[in-house]
């Protein structure tokens, strides 16, 4: 099985360590994005690591690891609450999705406790700050080993 990974970022999240910092914490998406690809390096995956604020590219990109990818992270910020579109594209994914959030999104607003992703996702993580992405990875990774 490929141990290519796509991390995926939904809109806004170009902004994380400096938008709302009691929410989502003070690390930027370089921050992750550097811990993630070290921590890559440790399991062994190769990353494509992408953000986009537009929902076609966010779909663009999965249509892409199709075929392609062992896995995908996925960070759909707003788009969680509202994208069937996004959900559809993921179903296309062959591989495994593991769903991150920043934020413990069960614990605010009411219109974020539901997700159109987590009915594809095949793990959530949410309210473990920038680590879930680290988290997500290590989980991914032991599922492609689980299949290879
Ligand atoms: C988020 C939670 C979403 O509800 C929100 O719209 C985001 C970020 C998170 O990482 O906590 O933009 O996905």
């Amino acid at each position: 099985m490929s141990r290519l990974v796509y991390v995926l970022n939904g809109p806004n999240l170009n902004l994380l360590g400096k938008r709302e910092p009691h929410i989502y914490g003070v690390e930027t998406l370089a921050d992750v994005e550097r811990a993630c690809r070290a921590r890559a390096n440790e399991l062994r995956l190769e990353l494509h690591f992408y953000q986009s604020n537009r929902e076609y590219e966010l779909i663009d990109w999965i249509h892409e690891a199709r075929g392609r990818a062992g896995g995908i992270v996925i960070n759909p910020a707003a788009y969680t609450h509202t994208s069937v579109a996004l959900l559809d594209a993921l179903n296309a994914f062959e591989g495994p999705v593991i769903e991150v959030h920043v934020s413990n999104i069960h614990k605010r607003e009411e219109f974020r406790h539901h997700s159109y992703v987590s009915l594809r996702a095949d793990g959530v993580i949410a309210g473990c700050g920038a680590q879930g992405y680290e988290l997500a990875l290590l989980r991914l990774a032991k599922l492609i080993d689980q299949k290879a």
